[in-house]
């Protein structure tokens, strides 16, 4: 198994993004050279009394640690569209991303963004573009889908330019597209590709 990998660093309450990621990393997983590793972050209080850091589950994704962010080959980030933006918790683990920033660890690995959203024109595009701006902070290079997809053209629900997206269609959050199914895998090995091409020119 490659040393290098690709992490697929996600938050999701209803399962429809987790289901992304795993579609991602079936794509990283096709490629030689790099692997898939899906991490998710802590859920924080939707109240507004403030935050309610949960004790880590026994069971379920394994949390992200700053360790494995620093040395990772590229990012796929994925989130839940809240109000045409990501989802609060992978923002605030974001948030605390500062060390990496000043050392600069991320600088020149590839990222890319996805995002499962509720209804067709509630922002999937938005929650995107806005995911990439603390990746371009951290000095990575933005990779999108190109339109040599089929299934960017094929498609009539989820999946950009920008990145991949699923649409919850009939209140049915896990059923994926076969369309944006084959954005989300191609989404993942092309960064995984990449990546494997920065590391060796
Ligand atoms: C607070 C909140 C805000 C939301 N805002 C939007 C939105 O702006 N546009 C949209 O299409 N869906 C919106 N939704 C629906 C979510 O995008 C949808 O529940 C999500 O894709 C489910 O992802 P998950 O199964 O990974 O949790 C919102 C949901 C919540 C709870």
């Amino acid at each position: 198994m490659s040393d290098s990998y690709i992490l697929i660093l996600y938050y999701s309450r209803n399962g429809a993004t987790a289901d992304m990621a795993e579609l991602i990393g079936e794509g990283v997983n096709g490629m030689a050279g790099q692997r898939a590793m899906l991490r998710t972050v802590a859920p924080i209080s939707d109240s507004l009394e403030g935050l309610n850091m949960p004790e880590i589950p026994e069971s379920g994704p394994l949390y992200c640690s700053e360790d494995e962010l620093r040395n990772c080959s590229g990012l796929i980030l994925g989130s839940p569209t809240r109000f045409g933006n990501m989802a609060a918790p992978l923002k605030f683990f974001l948030d605390q991303t500062s060390s990496l920033w000043l050392s600069g660890s991320l600088i020149d690995k590839p990222a890319a963004v996805f995002t499962s959203t509720g209804s067709m024109h509630g922002g999937n595009e938005m929650t995107l573009l806005s995911m990439l701006i603390p990746l371009m902070h951290h000095g990575m290079i933005g990779v999108g889908l190109p339109y040599n997809l089929p299934s960017l053209h094929d498609t009539v629900t989820g999946g950009t330019p920008y990145g991949a997206s699923h649409v919850i269609v009939n209140d049915q959050p896990s059923v994926i597209s076969f369309d944006e199914s084959e954005l989300c895998k191609a989404l993942g090995a092309r960064v995984a590709r990449l990546a494997t091409k920065i590391r060796k020119p």
